[in-house]
């Protein structure tokens, strides 16, 4: 019998979780704790981490888990190798349910690299406004650059003081290109520091960014080991489906 566990946290996870409720399949789905108020999925959840490769091996074990669909964030790297390791130790299928990144269009001022800090070293000494549009807990390298005004985007408050003196702007998005437009044009940003996650979800200060002709430092995934990797929440289905049928 299938049993599918759901490692979600972004918003092809809950399409997915949604279709996945909708076909009667017994899954499971898993937050990693990150945000303080996930989205109520369709399916039974579990919030927090495994435990290491072999956490999730037990998990997996222990919960007669048959398919694990790894549909988590594309920066969320070590997640992602431990779902590929615990698989490979059990024996257990797996799939990747990846948006594909962005790729640079004309008229984009893209300075591509390849981590955190190699954006903080491309940023100029020259002061600037800079919109850091990076998960919370990637912003510390910046504290090495306090000469730039920055403006923050968190989906929650910040808990504890940030690193460096920053403007916080709380919202979840998704976000408009008006709205970036307007944020970017208010605030006088010169330049934006983005990760490249792919979707639509994300996508409109980067084309705000187009528009406006600033210069976005775009950082690129984490390589990953080789996995069976898919774009779309209909060929996870086909997959479920495909894999079932032949009994596996
Ligand atoms: N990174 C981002 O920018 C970003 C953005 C939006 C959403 N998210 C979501 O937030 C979660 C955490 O992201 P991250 O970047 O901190 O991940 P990460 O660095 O790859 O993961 C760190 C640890 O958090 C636990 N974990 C992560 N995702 C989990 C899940 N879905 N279920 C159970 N445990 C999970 C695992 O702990 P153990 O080793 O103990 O198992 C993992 O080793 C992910 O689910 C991701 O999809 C991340």
């Amino acid at each position: 019998m299938t049993r599918a566990l759901i490692l979600g946290g972004t918003a092809d996870a809950s399409l997915l979780a949604a279709d996945i409720a909708r076909a009667g399949v017994d899954a499971v789905y898993s937050y990693g704790g990150r945000t303080r108020a996930p989205a109520d999925q369709p399916l039974p959840t579990r919030i927090g981490g495994f435990g290491g490769v072999s956490g999730l091996a037990d998990y997996i074990r222990s919960e007669g888990i048959t398919h694990v669909i790894d549909a988590t964030h594309p920066f969320a790297a070590e997640m992602s190798r431990n779902a590929i390791e615990a698989c490979a130790e059990t024996g257990t299928l797996l799939i990747a349910l990846e948006r594909a990144p962005w790729t640079k269009a004309a008229g984009d001022k893209w300075i591509e690299v390849a981590d955190v800090s190699a954006a903080v070293a491309v940023l100029p000494a020259a002061p600037a406004d800079v919109f850091l549009a990076i998960g919370r807990q990637h912003i510390a390298p910046f504290a090495s650059k306090p000469q730039h005004a920055y403006t923050l985007r968190f989906v929650d408050p910040p808990q504890a003081p940030l690193p460096f003196a920053a403007d916080v702007i709380v919202s979840r998005g998704p976000f408009t290109l008006d709205g970036e437009l307007e944020m970017l044009r208010v605030r006088g940003i010169g330049w934006i520091v983005a990760r490249n996650s792919g979707g639509d979800g994300a996508r409109a200060k980067i084309d705000a960014a187009r528009m406006l002709g600033l210069p976005v430092i775009m950082i690129s995934r984490p390589a990953l080991p080789e996995r069976k990797r898919v774009e779309s929440v209909a060929e996870v289905m086909q997959w479920l489906g495909h894999s079932a049928r032949l009994g596996a």
